[in-house]
């Protein structure tokens, strides 16, 4: 997959820009607060579906504007594509791939695929289970349409389910009907969530493992442990399976889900324990040690989309390398040699390793190439 231009227009601090993406790298600088990751924010946009700054639509709008338009025209081993997004004033952004209109986001996202890595992916060791749970529920949304819109039912059906329990003392009439129906909902749709994050974790951590055993030279091995609402009810397995573990779990749960007013048990409880040489990360790993797996996560992410869809998807780095040491950067580089990469930095000797590509330099959300 390659990305040839991106036009930005009216997003952040960026009133009208048009890239020219080198197949291979692209390096954006400039000093703090002048629009690297903007451009990167808005890129991954059409990866992700939505902002990797959990920005809303109407934050992303440049200050005083009416409305904000971005495309991208990029092409895969088969064809190319133009997929643009427009964020109006009033009402639903809208989503066109090669000038048709798509409804659903779960049919926009996928299409373009990029691997994001930036500075806070560096701490997923030790990160709140939410940040590991979208580290990746972002990986797997862009090969397996499915997922995302499971996902994003699976929101939907556990504010409902929130909100119902917190309202138990006040209404109990007719809760246990509703309750039924939307644990049954948590259960499904839970299920084939959990099935598909087991099955994702395991291919992960072997390119992860593969990958520490490399860096370290062999001295270093990483597992995992997935621990879900239901590791104590029996083997993860299907979707079917699970959701069945789900109802038996939820049925215990009932009286104490009623008494704290909400959710006890379901996929948003997920999470994962990365292990170095078999011992707890968190806790055991240095720091260096901890980066090194944040890393590896992200090329392993790069490898699944190539196995799912046949090639590679765009690498983008926003301010990572000058958190890296020596090693661990060129380790990067050289896993990247090839791909291609947007990369950003304050720091242009961040570069001096990298030969040819383009570079761009950017002053107040205008950008020059040099
Ligand atoms: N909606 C917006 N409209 C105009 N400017 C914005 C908006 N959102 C952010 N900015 C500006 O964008 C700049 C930050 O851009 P960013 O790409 O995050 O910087 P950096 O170069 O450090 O990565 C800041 O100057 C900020 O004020
Ligand atoms: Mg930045």
């Amino acid at each position: 997959m390659e990305i040839k231009s991106a036009s930005f227009e009216n997003f952040r601090n960026i009133t009208r820009f048009d890239f020219e993406f080198d197949p291979r790298m692209n390096i954006i600088f400039g000093k703090n607060a002048q629009g690297k990751t903007n451009v990167i924010e808005g890129i991954y946009l059409f990866a992700g579906g939505k902002s990797f700054r959990h920005a809303k639509d109407a934050d992303m709008k440049k200050f005083g504007e009416e409305y904000t338009k971005i495309s991208v025209n990029f092409s895969t081993s088969e064809r190319n594509y133009d997929m643009a997004i427009n964020l109006r004033p009033l009402g639903r952004r809208e989503l066109l791939r090669n000038g048709a209109k798509v409804k659903k986001l779960s049919d926009f996202v996928g299409t373009f695929r990029a691997v994001l890595f930036c500075p806070s992916h560096l701490s997923i060791v030790q990160a709140e289970p939410s940040t590991r749970r979208s580290f990746i529920d972002g990986a797997i949304s862009q090969f397996k349409p499915r997922y995302l819109s499971s996902l994003i039912e699976y929101g939907k059906v556990l504010e409902q389910r929130n909100a119902l329990l917190r309202s138990y003392e006040d209404k109990p009439e007719g809760f246990d009907l509703m309750y039924e129906v939307l644990s049954e909902k948590i259960a499904v749709l839970g299920g084939y969530i959990t099935a598909v994050r087991n099955e994702y974790l395991f291919r992960v951590f072997s390119h992860v493992d593969a990958l520490i055993s490399d860096m370290s030279h062999g001295g270093e091995s990483v597992g995992y442990e997935y621990v879900t609402s239901i590791s104590g009810e029996g083997e993860l397995s299907d979707e079917k399976t699970n959701a069945e573990l789900y109802r038996k779990k939820i049925s215990r749960m009932a009286e104490k889900e009623k008494i704290v007013g909400t959710s006890l048990v379901g996929a948003h409880r997920d999470d994962f324990l990365i292990k170095l040489s078999d011992k707890e990360a968190k806790i055991f790993a240095s720091q260096g040690q901890q980066r090194s797996i944040a890393l590896a996560m992200k090329l392993a992410e790069g490898e699944i989309s190539r196995e799912e869809c046949g090639e590679y998807p765009v690498f983008l780095l926003d301010d990572v390398l000058s958190e890296l040491d020596r090693d661990r950067k060129n380790y990067v580089l050289s896993q990247l040699f090839g791909r291609q990469v947007i990369i950003t930095s304050c720091d242009e000797n961040d570069f001096s390793d990298i030969d040819g590509g383009k570079k761009i330099f950017v002053d107040g959300g205008v950008y020059k190439y040099v």
